[in-house]
Formats: C-alpha cells, sequence, structure tokens
C-alpha cells in the first residue's frame, strides 16, 4: 500500500479560487484504494461554507514554532466521497472573507500552513511515502522536508512531488521577511535555492527541493522552458527539465455529465443532444433575458476575468463579433476593467450579450450544457479545464493553441472530418476573430458537420482514468 498526501490550498467541495480546487477535489477518488491511500490537507478557512465546517470533526491541536514565533494549529478532519481530508485550523491565518489575495498575508499564511501540514503527521498517525504539493502556497514544504524535517526517523526518505497549476504566481517576498517568518537559516537564500532576482520565492524552493516536478499539460511543459512563458524561471525549468513532466488534467465526469447534472435543467447524452441540448438553450435565453432564438449562435465564457485568459483580443472584437447572427453569455468576476467591459457590452448589445458578473457553479453548468461554442483565446493556459467541460457538453470550443488547449482541443478539419474544436496559434485579435467566424460559417451552413464536431467532442474521454494512471507511474517510480 502506498501513502500519499495531497497539501493544498484549495479544493472542491470546500473551497475553490479556480482550477486547483477541481483538479485536488477529484484526482484522489481515482486511485484504487487497495493500492494507495491518498489523503488531503487543506486550510480550514473560516470562509468555507458552514454546511462543511459543521461536518468536520475534531481530531488534535498543538502548538507549533514558527521562527520566533508559537501558533495554535488545530487539526480537524471529514471524509468524503471516499476521501479522507484533513484541515488546518487557525482563526488569525485563516480568516477574512477570501481564501487568499493578500501576497503580504499570504506569505505567512502559507509558511505556517506548510510548517503545521507536516508537523500534524505523526499526531494523526498518517506517514506519507510520498508528500504532493500543489503551487507556490506550498512550494516550501519540499525544502521543509530537506531541512530540519529530515532529521526525525518519521520524516526520514519522505518523498516529495510538486505540480505547477500556473507558473505565473510564485510567492515572492523579499528575503530578510521571509526568512523572520520561516526561520530558515541564511544557507537557503541563494540564487541556487529559494532566491531568484534577490527575493525569496516559495515556488522556486519547491521546484529546487522537490523529487519530481510536474505540470497540468504537456505543451506547457515545453513552454515554460522558454522566457515567454517561463516567468522568469524557465533557466531553472531547463534545468530541472529532466525530472519535469507534464499530466494533463481530468475532470470529474461524474460531476460533470450532461445525463444526470442537477444543475441543468433538461438532460441529453452523446446520441439524444440534437434533439435535447436546445431546450438548454431556450431556458437561458429566457433566464439570462436574452432573445429567444433556437438558431442564433450562443457563445459562452466562464471564467477568471484575467489578463491570462485573453479578454484583451475580446475587447478588441467585441463590437465586431456582435454584429453577427450571435449571443455572448460571459459569467466570471475578476479585473475590474473586464467586469465593466461586459457590463458595458450587455448594455450596448441587450439580449445579445448577458453579462454575469459573480461566481455561481449552477449557472456555469447550465452555460456549458446551453451553449453553441465555448470562447477562451488565452494568453497562456496550462490545462484549462472549462474546454473539457464543454467537450463533455457537447459545446464546441474555440481556443488559441497554448498548454493544456493545443493538448486536449483537435482542430477541425474539414477535409478529414476530424476534431473537435476550432483552434488558433498567434495572439492575435483578428486571428482569433476569423476563427470564430470559421466556427459560424460551420454551425450555421454546414449543420451536419457540426453536429459531427460534438459528436466526436462528447465522445473524448477526459475523465481523470488517463491521467491518474499518469501520477500512479510516477508515485511508483519514486
Ligand atoms: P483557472 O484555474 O485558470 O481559473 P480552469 O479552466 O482550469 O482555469 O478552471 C476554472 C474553473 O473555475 C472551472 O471549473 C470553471 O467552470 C470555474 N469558474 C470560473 N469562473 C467561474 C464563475 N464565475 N462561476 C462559476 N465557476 C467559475
Ligand atoms: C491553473 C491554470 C489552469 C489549470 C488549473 C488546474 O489555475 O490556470 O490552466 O487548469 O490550474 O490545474
Amino acid at each position: 500500500m502506498k501513502r500519499i498526501l495531497y497539501v493544498a490550498s484549495e479544493a472542491v467541495p470546500f473551497i475553490k479560487t479556480g482550477g486547483l480546487a477541481d483538479v485536488v477535489g477529484s484526482l484522489p477518488k481515482y486511485f484504487n484504494k487497495e493500492e494507495y491511500d491518498v489523503r488531503v490537507i487543506l486550510p480550514k478557512y473560516m470562509c468555507m461554507s458552514e454546511e462543511w465546517k459543521s461536518k468536520m470533526n475534531y481530531v488534535t491541536h498543538f502548538y507549533m514554532d514558527l521562527a520566533w514565533r508559537s501558533q495554535y494549529v488545530g487539526v480537524l478532519e471529514m471524509q468524503y466521497d471516499g476521501v479522507q481530508f484533513y484541515f488546518i485550523d487557525n482563526e488569525y491565518y485563516f480568516a477574512g472573507a477570501k481564501p487568499y489575495g493578500n501576497i503580504y498575508q499570504d506569505i505567512e499564511k502559507f509558511a505556517f500552513f506548510s510548517k503545521a501540514a507536516l508537523s500534524a503527521l505523526p499526531l494523526i498517525g498518517f506517514r506519507p511515502d510520498i508528500v504532493h504539493c500543489h503551487d507556490w502556497q506550498t512550494g516550501l514544504i519540499p525544502v521543509l522536508l530537506k531541512d530540519k524535517f529530515h532529521e526525525g526517523e518519521f520524516f526520514r526518505d519522505m518523498k516529495s512531488v510538486i505540480t505547477i497549476h500556473n507558473l505565473k504566481f510564485q510567492g515572492v517576498w523579499d528575503v530578510k521577511t521571509v526568512r523572520d517568518i520561516t526561520g530558515l537559516p541564511a544557507y537557503y537564500f541563494t540564487p541556487d535555492k529559494l532566491e531568484a532576482y534577490g527575493d525569496a520565492n516559495y515556488l522556486k524552493g519547491g521546484i529546487v527541493y522537490a523529487d519530481a516536478i510536474t505540470t497540468v499539460s504537456d505543451t506547457y511543459a515545453e513552454e515554460i522552458k522558454m522566457p515567454f512563458y517561463g516567468e522568469g524561471l524557465d533557466g531553472l525549468m531547463r534545468a530541472r527539465s529532466n525530472s519535469l513532466r507534464g499530466i494533463v488534467n481530468g475532470i470529474d465526469y461524474e460531476v460533470f455529465n450532461p445525463e444526470t447534472d442537477p444543475c441543468i435543467e433538461y438532460h441529453y447524452n452523446v446520441r439524444n443532444f440534437r434533439k435535447e441540448k436546445i431546450k438548454n438553450k431556450r431556458a437561458l435565453q429566457s433566464e439570462l433575458g436574452l432573445n429567444q432564438n433556437d438558431s442564433t449562435f450562443m457563445v459562452g465564457i466562464v471564467s477568471r476575468l484575467t489578463d491570462q485568459k485573453g479578454f484583451d483580443l475580446i475587447a478588441c472584437m467585441m463590437d465586431e463579433m456582435c454584429q453577427n447572427d450571435i449571443q455572448f453569455v460571459v459569467l466570471g468576476t475578476g479585473e475590474e476593467k473586464y467586469e465593466n467591459m461586459f457590463r458595458h457590452f450587455a448594455w450596448k448589445y441587450q439580449g445579445k450579450v448577458s453579462a454575469n458578473i459573480f461566481y455561481s457553479e449552477a449557472l456555469s453548468h447550465k452555460v456549458y450544457a446551453a451553449c453553441d461554442a465555448f470562447l477562451m483565446p488565452s494568453l497562456f493556459e496550462p490545462c484549462g479545464l472549462s474546454q473539457l467541460m464543454s467537450l463533455r457538453y457537447g459545446t464546441v470550443p474555440i481556443v488559441r493553441e497554448t498548454g493544456g488547449l493545443k493538448d486536449t482541443v483537435i482542430p477541425y478539419n474539414e477535409y478529414e472530418g476530424t476534431g473537435t474544436g476550432f483552434s488558433f496559434a498567434n495572439y492575435n485579435a483578428h486571428e482569433m476573430y476569423h476563427t470564430l467566424q470559421y466556427a459560424m460559417h460551420i454551425y450555421y451552413d454546414k449543420k451536419r458537420e457540426w453536429n459531427k464536431l460534438i459528436d466526436r467532442g462528447m465522445a473524448a474521454d477526459f475523465s481523470w482514468n488517463n491521467s491518474a494512471q499518469k501520477y500512479k507511474e510516477l508515485y511508483d517510480w519514486l
């Protein structure tokens, strides 16, 4: 039996800000329980819903030294969907209306969390063979495992893996403060270890010290070795390329299933979508006050509204795109300039553009089910889950060929009759627009071809089965 511990800052259904939560919340389910004991440890944020907090059971508590401070660490637990979850409690660090977002607080918060997660293990009585860390928030763990923790019998030879979900976020702060917070000796703060460009960098620490590094698609694993995508760490990625591999994300095929999804009104599958899917479109048009029209090409966007996702291209082409027989359904929150941009277009093109500037799991499912196409012209995309959800719901993705978008969406080839979506290579507004126009042409003028695109997309398998196998191989190799 192999024991694996996932340490992360978020996981569904407890807390979610992006795709990381989907991954950490669903992947552990896909390991055979006879062979792998996969458990997950998360912070217990005060902003988690009461529904979950009230179901957690107290396990133990202790006081932990964090440099010169002594801090309370509570440990709670809960089984969910067959997976054992633990939660680290500390009301000073995990207060606030959002789980994280202010780097000056987050730096200390996740130093605390990383050390607390390891320190709790002997008390819980769970000794993992491998600690699997996710993103910069847990980057200190591989460092700690090689530092003091290494001296105790319990932690000796414990291996670590770090998965990079987004290289853009690295957890960077000045060396002096980070030394003060973590109590780590000066030895670690050199450019071959935790330091990068004069500052302390949590993710870099994780990448330097982890026994293996993964990221969430093959293409992204290659891209981050180049300056354009490397976020200043491309040299390190090249240096560690022997230990770096891409494993593409999957999605939870039980939760994202158009045949059973409780969030959508009309269920369908790959055999009857031609008749049934349209009913969800009608329902959404009426719910959001869009013009009632079966044939209008409906495009969905469900996203964090940030530069990463290519919204400057959309800003540039929105007026032109709206000259067509088209509708946009936008669901997202993020940068104010993009929130206001979509509010503006919803006002300007009433009946054509619906801007839903909030977070709603239920509405996101309705968008995936109702739309004809899904637009995701990302500047970079480590993997992307929204396009996988779209494929699953028979909504044709239109994407830029980067990272996981390139690896999961096969571009339509009208001569061979292959492909599951539409894509373009260059980060260029007109290229995006021409690709969208091409998609519209197939939709309006070659409906049979369009439906075959949906057939192929819905038949593709992006459940975790394939990728969980790759993680198993990695764990076994370690
Ligand atoms: P990222 O992690 O970079 O944000 P992904 O495509 O990997 O991008 O994952 C985004 C996840 O967040 C998807 O599950 C998507 O449906 C969801 N999501 C994003 N914005 C919203 C929103 N406003 N309401 C509901 N779900 C959202
Ligand atoms: C990050 C990336 C996204 C990826 C997700 C889960 O948020 O931006 O592309 O799908 O992590 O790995």
